[in-house]
């Protein structure tokens, strides 16, 4: 899993230019679903299996980055956030551009800590001129932040974790059962990271009866980190709550039941801060009966995520027994 998951993360794809990612997503699923189509949003939608009830399975594909706003004189480029990048991030990191360019982020002088907002900083391509610069990246090119995943054993750390861990228990579930006695719809989302764009339209498309998001969560377990119970290393979190939606109690119960009836680490998750695609799922048409699998992770929105393989794994079992089992909600 680790090998996918590195390539998974290392591979370019900021909210709206998802496309790599969903190609290297196809390969890896095609041969092992009934069908695979992607919507106009870019989503990537995949089914397996018939019967039963119509189950949505979200995760997204889109990483947080940077967006081309300015290039000056000299060739320095300015920026504006595509999702959320915190101002305390990206002081040293490397961006890579979709054309190809790769480039350094500093700052205006030397910084003091009031100083630090995403407007004083600035991206240095390697071009001494504006012309030059314009050769290299045009105005409203998108960039991600690029540095290689790390394997520390148990723990895995990469740049955007969230949420390719996510599509690899997706793509993971999807190879390990076999034929599925309900109609699951496994949805590579697009745009996440800038408002659940794409789960909005596949899930309108998809009109499931039940739906699951799965994507990563905070943890409390660093210095002084914020008060919340989800540890490392502790097993699959199943959503509680977090700020875009309550989980619908029968599916928290019912991932709890199967979690315990299959001897699968789970912890429960209440995220103070965020959300994701199941909240907009939630919403959709009359209502969908929707809940979320969390994969704990570190370091969330830095190029440096950490989370733990034992924890993935989890997931992927809560995941497939959840798909396999008859539901009656
Ligand atoms: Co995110
Ligand atoms: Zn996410």
């Amino acid at each position: 899993m680790k090998e996918l998951l590195a390539r998974l993360c290392e591979t370019f794809g900021p909210s709206g230019r998802e496309e790599k990612v969903r190609e290297l997503i196809k390969n890896e699923i095609e041969g092992h679903v009934d069908e695979v189509k992607i919507d106009v949003m870019g989503n990537l939608i995949a089914k397996k299996g018939k019967g039963g009830k119509k189950i949505m399975v979200a995760a997204h594909m889109d990483e947080i980055g940077v967006a081309v706003s300015h290039i000056d004189e000299k060739g320095f480029i300015r920026f504006g956030p595509v999702g959320g990048v915190f101002p305390t991030i990206p002081l040293g990191e490397r961006v890579e551009f979709e054309g190809g360019a790769k480039g350094v982020v500093s700052i205006e002088k030397l910084y003091k800590e009031k100083d630090l907002a995403l407007e004083k900083m600035f991206i240095d391509i390697g071009a001494s001129s504006k012309e030059e610069a314009e050769k290299m990246v045009k105005i409203g090119e998108i960039g991600c932040f690029t540095r290689n995943a790390e394997d520390l054993g148990k723990r895995f750390v990469a740049k955007a974790l969230d949420d390719r861990v996510g599509c690899l228990v997706l793509i993971e579930a999807i190879k390990r059962t076999r034929e599925l006695p309900n109609e699951v719809y496994f949805v590579f989302t697009t745009q996440e990271e800038v408002g659940l764009r794409g789960a909005r339209t596949s899930a309108f498309g998809v009109s499931p009866d039940l739906a699951l998001a799965v994507d990563v969560t905070g943890t409390g377990d660093t210095p002084e980190g914020m008060k919340m119970a989800v540890e490392l290393g502790k097993g699959a979190a199943i959503k509680v709550k977090d700020r875009g939606m309550i989980v619908d109690k029968r599916i928290k119960d019912k991932l709890i039941d199967v979690a315990e009836k299959n001897n699968i680490p789970y912890q429960l998750e209440v995220l103070e801060f965020g959300s994701t695609d199941g909240a907009v799922i939630q919403l959709t048409k009359e209502g969908v009966i929707t809940g979320a699998i969390s994969i704990p992770a570190r370091y969330i929105h830095t190029p440096s995520e950490m989370c733990d393989m034992d924890d993935v794994e989890a997931c992927v079992k809560l995941l497939c027994a959840f798909l396999e089992a008859e539901h009656t909600l």
